[in-house]
């Protein structure tokens, strides 16, 4: 403790950035601080723009992450955009950013929020399926990745769900779409997560030596099963090559509380995501260590 309070001391006097510190702009305590395995998420409501979007991130934790995995002007992807909530973020915090989605509507509902800051950084909005259109970036070109992937499709099954029926009530989307390459829309969850192997092997390919990507989820139940989602992923992250640094739960005690399976049984009320930390190491050899059935990636 003796130890914090002179570093805190230190840099107050001195607010400077370690000068060995090639990966963001914080002082060594503000690094410190963000290294906490928990964070709390305290979101504004969200717009109506994305609100159309049923299954959308915070900019707040994001630009957290931007800013403690990037410098300033450094580049950062999303390879499932959705409603863009990653370029919003970058624009926030002054990073160039790229983004893929794949259902025209939300790549517009996308467009729609980034064209009301029409300063800062470029932002680049690539529509289409990731599976085909990473293949087309070149090689180590992003600084820093951060996304969050379809959930199967469990936004189609949950049809009973207390927040799909509000959702519905309201005239909004429940599903991100019905189109064949919708990653959402696998029947097979095993297939679901090998295409999203796909995905992860190209993410590899075109994230820099060294960096890092955070992938934030959240665990889920299908019918009487609980389905540990992030652990899943984590499996086929690290078949893709990438190491598990670490994981920060992200608190959402702000969402409502329903009464499932109450009397009978116990139905967890999921109030958090996981955000978990990758780093490419470098030295990985695809065809060694490939996900299930996947094709080998571009070199
Ligand atoms: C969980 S959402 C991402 C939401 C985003 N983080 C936000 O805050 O708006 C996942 C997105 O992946 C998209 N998607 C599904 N399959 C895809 C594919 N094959 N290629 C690219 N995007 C895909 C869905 O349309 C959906 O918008």
């Amino acid at each position: 403790m003796h130890k914090v309070l002179l570093m805190l001391h230190k840099e107050k006097k001195e607010q400077l950035v370690d000068p060995r510190n090639s990966l963001n702009e914080l002082t060594n305590t503000q690094w410190m601080v963000e290294t906490k395995s928990v964070w709390f998420s305290r979101p504004p409501q969200r717009d109506k723009l994305k609100a159309r979007h049923p299954a959308t991130y915070a900019e707040s934790d994001i630009v957290r992450l931007i800013e403690f995995f990037t410098k300033p002007g450094q580049e950062v992807l999303d390879p499932f955009l959705g409603s863009g909530s990653t370029l919003v973020a970058c624009t926030q915090c002054g990073r160039e950013g790229t983004g893929i989605e794949l259902v025209e509507q939300w790549a517009d509902v996308a467009r729609e929020r980034l064209d009301s800051s029409t300063t800062g950084p470029k932002q680049t909005i690539l529509h289409g399926d990731s599976r085909e259109v990473l293949p087309t970036l070149p090689d180590a070109s992003f600084d820093f990745i951060v996304t969050s992937p379809p959930y199967w499709m469990i936004l189609r099954k949950d049809l009973d769900h207390k927040v799909t029926a509000e959702r519905k009530a309201k005239g909004l989307d429940t599903r991100y779409s019905d189109e064949e390459n919708d990653l959402g829309n696998l029947e097979s969850y095993d297939n679901f997560l090998e295409e999203l192997g796909k995905v992860f092997v190209e993410c590899r390919r075109v994230l820099k030596k060294k960096r890092y990507m955070c992938v934030v989820v959240s665990d889920f139940r299908h019918k009487s099963k609980f389905v540990a989602y992030h652990a899943d992923i984590t499996k086929i992250m690290e078949s893709a090559g990438f190491n598990l640094e670490g994981i920060t739960v992200l608190v959402q005690d702000s969402k409502n509380l329903y009464p499932y399976g109450i009397p009978y049984a116990f139905v967890s009320n999921i109030h958090h995501q996981y955000i978990l930390v990758f780093r490419n190491n470098g030295t990985y050899k695809p065809t060694e260590a490939a996900p299930r059935g996947s094709q080998t990636p571009c070199a």
